[in-house]
């Protein structure tokens, strides 16, 4: 598939069939998102895939805010990738300050562009996904005992597609770029 044609044809999927993503193919993905770029190629994304049933109704239940949708689609899911960072690494000079005045908001801006080159090499394979960024951070840590030195960037639901679904409006390019 074109780099373009991946980018415009990814969608969030929420219905997926039950059919379980091989871990050889989700080795694939994970192989492609390491090639994102990364503050000082510091690379602190990491992935948790919980499988589990068990741990997934517990995280639909008691994990998501109460906002139902996530509810249903971490239960239909195949399996739900916890995307985590190292902590205290992008953003940071050696000595423990921060480079620039964002702080450590590059720890997010990293484990985003690994999440959507993520979701990209997983639309690749024939895999659909959705960024679920609804979710209490306090309690999935607990539920998956995030290991120290980590936290929690943000969960995607993958698995093979049900329903592929339209394309929201995106807005024109003369609303977005602008030249200086
Ligand atoms: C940071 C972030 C958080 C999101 N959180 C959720 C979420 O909690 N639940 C959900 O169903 N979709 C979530 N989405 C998916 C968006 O709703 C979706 O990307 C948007 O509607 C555009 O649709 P598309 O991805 O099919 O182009 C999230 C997306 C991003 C990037």
């Amino acid at each position: 598939m074109e780099a373009i044609e991946c980018i415009k044809t990814r969608r969030s999927c929420r219905k997926f069939k039950e059919e379980a993503v091989p871990h050889s193919v989700l080795e694939e993905i994970v192989d492609a998102a390491a090639y994102a770029p990364s503050w000082k190629n510091t690379q602190i994304t990491r992935y948790i895939v919980v499988e589990d049933r068990e741990k997934l109704e517990t995280i639909a239940g008691e994990c998501v805010l109460g906002f139902e949708y996530n509810t249903k689609t971490i239960r239909n899911c195949s399996a739900l990738v916890v995307v985590t960072m190292i902590k205290n690494r992008s953003g940071y000079e050696k000595d423990g300050s921060f480079t620039t005045s964002k702080g450590d908001h590059w720890e997010m801006f990293d484990a985003g562009i690994a999440t959507q080159t993520f979701c990209l090499a997983a639309h690749e394979k024939g895999i659909g996904s959705v960024i679920l960024g609804i979710f209490s951070e306090e309690k999935l840590t607990e539920v998956l005992q995030i290991p120290d030195g980590q936290q929690v960037a943000a969960l995607i639901a993958i698995g093979y597609p049900a329903i592929w679904p339209e394309a929201p409006k995106r807005k024109e390019v003369a609303e977005l770029l602008s030249f200086q």
